[in-house]
């Protein structure tokens, strides 16, 4: 894509990578991804706040000389992981004369991550400014949106924030701004329960120091620009404080058809209750699905059969990116059927012990459901209920 202006002093560098279809090897991206670099020019100095993928350092080149840009003086590292810094030595060696900023915790993991010349960097501190003739740009730490060197950086007088990684989305669009794509929201929801999510605390802090700042404009390193951030910015509160909704996300794996029953008896009785439920079977839902679903949800139900002894291996994985995810969900249950014994129960329990949830009474059924097992999904789905209306 070509660049995009965004106002008199600032333009959109960056790539869009329409075909990429998995992150970190883990995270599907349904839609692809963009990777966000920002040239901003003053009257006296010129600016480019991160920079791209290293497959994509073409598209910025190609941008930055189409712009006629021969003079850089600042690379600002706004976040050292590697799909917006990767490409900072090659961007160095451009423009030999610029001087890379980042923070204390940014210098420590660029150096190890890139072949940079210590020389090269220059730390700035929290709320320092740098000026750039008629334009001033302010750099706020920000740790642990994902990584703990993250920082954002504010043009002060266009109220535009930089804002690394939050508020981004893996959306790769031929729109600039968010208003002119109605998947942003979602995408941001999506990238929220993925990325940001086990660090929601560290997030609703971020989001009260932004109070402070008059932003007329969001910039975030991945996805649309957010023309109107009042939207963005709502929708984080509701994910990192709102109230939780009544809704129950089953995540689940069936071999033999017995726990697929209990999972369609319970999802059954939960909507007699006019309760919300999400099933997912593991064999057919992404991670992203999955994230994602366990952003509103008072209550998570794992359901698994035995296998050898223990959950079904979808189950333990999908117990593990529970627990590392930490959702908000203040209630779990445990599902399930066994042949001989088992200690699924345990197992899973163990797996989520980084949440703060009640634990419901399992459900574990030997062999085939019949009609008398029905009694205990009853019980389990008026405690649900009763749970949801506090
Ligand atoms: Fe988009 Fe954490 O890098």
């Amino acid at each position: 894509m070509y660049p995009r202006k965004i106002n008199e002093s600032v333009f959109a560098v960056g790539a869009v990578d329409w075909d990429r279809t998995l992150f970190d090897a883990l995270i599907p991206l349904p839609y692809g991804t963009t990777y966000n670099s920002y040239l901003v020019q003053g009257s006296e100095k010129t600016v480019l706040i991160d920079t791209v993928d290293p497959a994509k350092i073409s598209v910025l080149k190609r941008n930055l000389n189409s712009l006629n840009i021969d003079h850089i003086d600042y690379i600002v590292s706004n976040h050292a992981e590697q799909d917006h810094s990767g490409s900072i030595p090659e961007i160095l060696d451009l423009f030999p004369m610029a001087k890379l900023l980042t923070g204390k915790k940014g210098q420590d993991m660029l150096l190890p991550l890139l072949d940079i010349a210590p020389a090269k960097i220059q730390v700035v501190e929290d709320r320092e400014t740098l000026s750039l003739g008629d334009k001033t740009l302010q750099f706020i730490f920000a740790p642990w949106v994902h990584w703990p060197e993250t920082m954002f950086s504010y043009l002060v007088e266009e109220q535009l924030l930089f804002s690394c990684d939050l508020f981004g989305a893996h959306l790769a669009s031929s729109e600039l701004y968010a208003s002119k794509n109605e998947h942003t929201i979602q995408e941001a929801k999506r990238y929220y329960a993925e990325i940001m999510m086990p660090y929601g605390t560290r997030v609703a802090k971020h989001l009260e120091t932004l109070k402070d700042f008059k932003i007329d404009t969001i910039a975030p390193s991945h996805g649309p620009v957010y023309d109107q951030p009042e939207q963005i910015l709502s929708a984080y509160h509701e994910w990192v404080a709102g109230d939780l909704k009544n809704e129950v996300v089953i995540i689940y794996v069936t071999m033999h058809g017995s726990t697929e029953e209990l999972v369609f008896r319970l999802t059954d009785e939960l909507v007699k209750r006019n309760i919300s439920v999400t099933p997912l079977n593991t064999v057919t839902a992404s991670l992203g699905d999955l994230a994602l679903s366990l952003v509103d949800a008072k209550t998570v139900i794992l359901g698994s059969p035995a296998y050898l002894m223990g959950a079904h291996p979808n189950l333990v994985y999908a117990a593990y990116l529970v627990n590392t995810l930490k959702p908000r969900t203040q209630n779990i249950g445990i599902i399930g059927s066994f042949g001989w014994g088992n200690k699924m129960v345990n197992q899973l329990t163990d797996m989520l012990k980084d949440l703060t949830a009640e634990y419901l009474p399992p459900v574990l059924v030997k062999g085939q459901p019949r009609q008398e097992d029905n009694d205990q999904i009853k019980a389990l789905a008026d405690r649900i209920q009763e749970l949801h209306r506090t």
